[in-house]
């Protein structure tokens, strides 16, 4: 039997939780007197929780005291928290659980690659962490996408060779860490901004039993 190692990220792959972190992130921005646009947000999806701080104090050309960034970090967090509480199956993506009952069927080992530490809190609230054979989040790296280092964990953990793997992503930097770790990069968006993955489908629904098929044998 041929195995491949699908490896999913979480926020806007698997659930919309992309809407509450740019929310939370705009808040946080305009609080310090900085401008939040959606075409910045893009730029901070797939990125750690401390890299997309970061970002919005250069872009703002804001420097503040180690302190106040705890806070700020702290702040962010609890906003974001407050959005997920009531977060409940009803808020998968449409097919991602059709697919992931595909790859069950099909015998084929599943990852979770998500950059958030807040994933496996959510992955229980929706109801899905029993589809995963191996969780990589937040708490598990020391570095962001787009480096590799969280797909190559998952793909290590699943005990499969990384250019074996297929990575389901909606952000540029995790397309980007995909392609670098060498492994198939699948695109969950618009083409127009993931135009650097291997495919490209505006969500799971375009995506077929077949194609999955397709991978596993390719
Ligand atoms: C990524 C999101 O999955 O996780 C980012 O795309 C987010 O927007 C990052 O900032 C870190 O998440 P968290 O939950 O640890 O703040
Ligand atoms: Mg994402």
């Amino acid at each position: 039997m041929i195995r491949k190692g699908f490896i999913f990220d979480l926020d806007g792959v698997i659930v919309d939780t992309a809407k509450y972190h740019f929310l939370a992130w705009k808040k946080l921005a305009n609080s310090i007197g900085v401008d939040f646009t959606e075409v910045q947000n893009e730029r901070l999806k797939g990125i750690s929780r401390v890299k997309s701080l970061e970002k919005i104090l250069a872009w703002g050309n804001k420097e503040i005291s180690e302190t106040q960034f705890s806070q700020l970090m702290a702040l962010k967090n609890e906003d974001y928290l407050n959005y997920i509480e009531h977060m409940d199956a009803s808020e998968i993506l449409p097919d991602v659980p059709r697919v992931l009952n595909f790859l069950k069927t099909q015998n084929q080992p599943i990852a979770l690659g998500s950059a958030s530490k807040n994933a496996r809190t959510i992955l229980e609230q929706v109801n899905l962490k029993s589809h995963f054979d191996s969780i990589v989040d937040g708490n598990d790296v020391s570095k962001a996408k787009p480096d590799p280092e969280v797909f190559l964990i998952a793909a290590q953990l699943l005990n499969i060779a990384p250019e074996n793997c297929i990575v389901f992503e909606d952000s540029v930097a995790g397309v980007e860490a995909a392609n670098v770790a060498k492994m198939i990069s699948i695109g969950i968006g618009d083409a127009s901004i993931l135009g650097h993955a291997d495919y490209v489908f505006k969500d799971f629904t375009q995506i077929s039993n077949q194609f999955i098929n397709n991978l596993i044998n390719r």
